[in-house]
């Protein structure tokens, strides 16, 4: 009995990505097939009914998958400005975002998670990258790509599950290349001489348009591979997948962690991105 539409605000939202194409322990109470100026999202939205710890409420999160119900969009076809303007039409102002990534860093292992706090573009430029155009201009920070606030809450629910399998990196620099072809070997150990901890094609433009939309974002990432700088084998499709596969477990119960600490009423504030209201109010020329 799934319905067509849903009728509540829905603040919480979770992107996932591959490999996380799905939140089966949450009860699904309505698919919602929405269209927006920027085209139609990557999957239909799910609504997923959670109930939160302290109130026993059900709490409505939103699920899209970032590479469509069976995978079919590359990284580069990813609609991100219908994703999230879709995300944000249904009341979201705080999303989790899912990412396989390679690493770059030895300590990262396969099947680490990495909540990373900070990004270097290399996508090419080819991505539509701003809800800013066409006569409206607007110019908003970006300096710290995360949301601070969730990205702490993000942290401690990770830590909470350490003991159960979860081996979590508190911080991390994404380096967000264009792909879909993986890096060459120089370009991986460029990456790393720049600092970089992670890298995968799907952080931008994502991270600047929930930016643009005042929505609180934060990354959650799993290495599923050493990249090609490491002597460990250069990385394929069959590693990330076998890698994505054997820890999808870990991955829902990270993200089942957050949404339970999320829906607290204690968090309602930073759910709500009180914190980030009136941003674009000093981004400029807008018109
Ligand atoms: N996603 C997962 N592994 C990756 C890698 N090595 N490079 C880019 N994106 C990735």
């Amino acid at each position: 009995n799934v319905a067509d539409h849903y009728n509540d605000p829905v603040s919480i939202a979770v992107i996932g990505g591959t490999g996380l194409q799905s939140l089966p322990h949450f009860t699904h109470v309505a698919t919602l097939k929405p269209s927006t100026p920027w085209g139609t999202p990557s999957s239909p939205i799910s609504i997923l009914h959670h109930p939160s710890p302290s109130t026993g409420k059900p709490i409505p999160i939103a699920f899209i998958s970032r590479h469509g119900l069976h995978h079919e969009l590359a990284p580069h076809e990813v609609p991100a400005r219908a994703n999230i303007a879709a995300l944000r039409h249904l009341g979201v102002r705080t999303i989790i975002a899912f990412s396989a990534v390679g690493s770059l860093q030895e300590e990262i292992k396969p099947r680490d998670f990495v909540v990373p706090d900070q990004i270097i573009d290399r996508t090419k430029g080819i991505r539509p990258f701003t809800f800013f155009e066409g006569g409206m201009v607007g110019h908003v920070g970006f300096a710290d790509p995360f949301d601070n606030k969730v990205g702490k809450i993000v942290r401690q629910c990770g830590h909470s599950l350490e003991g159960e399998g979860v081996r979590l990196h508190d911080k991390g620099t994404i380096i967000c290349m264009e792909g879909p072809q993986f890096s060459t070997r120089a370009e991986s150990n460029m990456y790393r001489s720049w600092g970089g901890s992670v890298i995968n094609m799907s952080a931008l433009p994502e991270a600047k348009l929930a930016k643009e939309a005042e929505i609180a974002y934060q990354m959650i990432c799993m290495s599923t591979d050493y990249d090609c700088w490491h002597d460990s084998g250069d990385v394929t499709v069959e590693m990330v997948m076998g890698n994505m596969k054997a820890n999808a477990e870990n991955a829902r119960r990270f993200v089942g962690a957050v949404l339970d600490e999320l829906s607290k009423e204690e968090h309602n504030e930073v759910v709500l991105a009180k914190h980030l209201e009136g941003e674009m109010k000093f981004a400029g020329g807008l018109t």
